[in-house]
């Protein structure tokens, strides 16, 4: 069985009152309810872990080695930042994907760099919470076809 886990950096557990024009209504308990019914769909383990701290992120990236096969990581405003997240996903040789809801790009010029896409199997920006959606259906795509290349 395929093991998945979606990693959410800080301030995702305020979504749905966050700036809602910017990164919309819903909760991220409800976007990952829906991901949890898409996981069950296709036969796969889901786990979600959110939290505020950089540490805590490190910390459960290195839980995941050798018990995940893939990570959807919206790491929030430390995308731009944390050296740290990126030696850890680095060090875990586990394959990720890079999500944001809002289109980082789009926005100010210090959103433009992330410290982890250049390594991420792909990165999805601007879809809103379909973005994990997106995310999980890319990384599952790559995970099945890792082996054709
Ligand atoms: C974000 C974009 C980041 O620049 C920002 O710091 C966030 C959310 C997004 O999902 O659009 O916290 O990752």
């Amino acid at each position: 069985m395929i093991n998945l886990l979606l990693i959410n950096g800080p301030n995702l557990n305020l979504l749905g009152q966050r700036e809602p024009s910017l990164y919309g209504v819903q909760t991220l308990e409800t976007i990952e309810t829906e991901l949890y019914k898409k996981a069950e769909k296709a036969g796969i383990k889901l786990e979600t872990f959110q939290s505020n701290s950089e540490g805590s992120l490190v910390d459960q990236i290195q839980k995941a080695i050798g018990e995940i096969d893939a990570i959807m990581i919206n790491a929030g405003a430390y995308t731009h930042t944390s050296v740290a997240l990126r030696d850890a996903l680095l060090s875990s040789e586990i394959p990720y994907v890079e999500l944001h809801l809002s289109n980082t790009f789009s926005r100010e010029s210090f959103r433009h760099k992330s410290l982890l896409a250049d390594r991420a199997v792909g990165v999805i920006t601007g879809f809103g919470p379909m973005s994990y959606q997106l995310a999980f259906d890319g990384i599952l795509s790559f995970l099945k076809h890792q082996d054709r290349k």
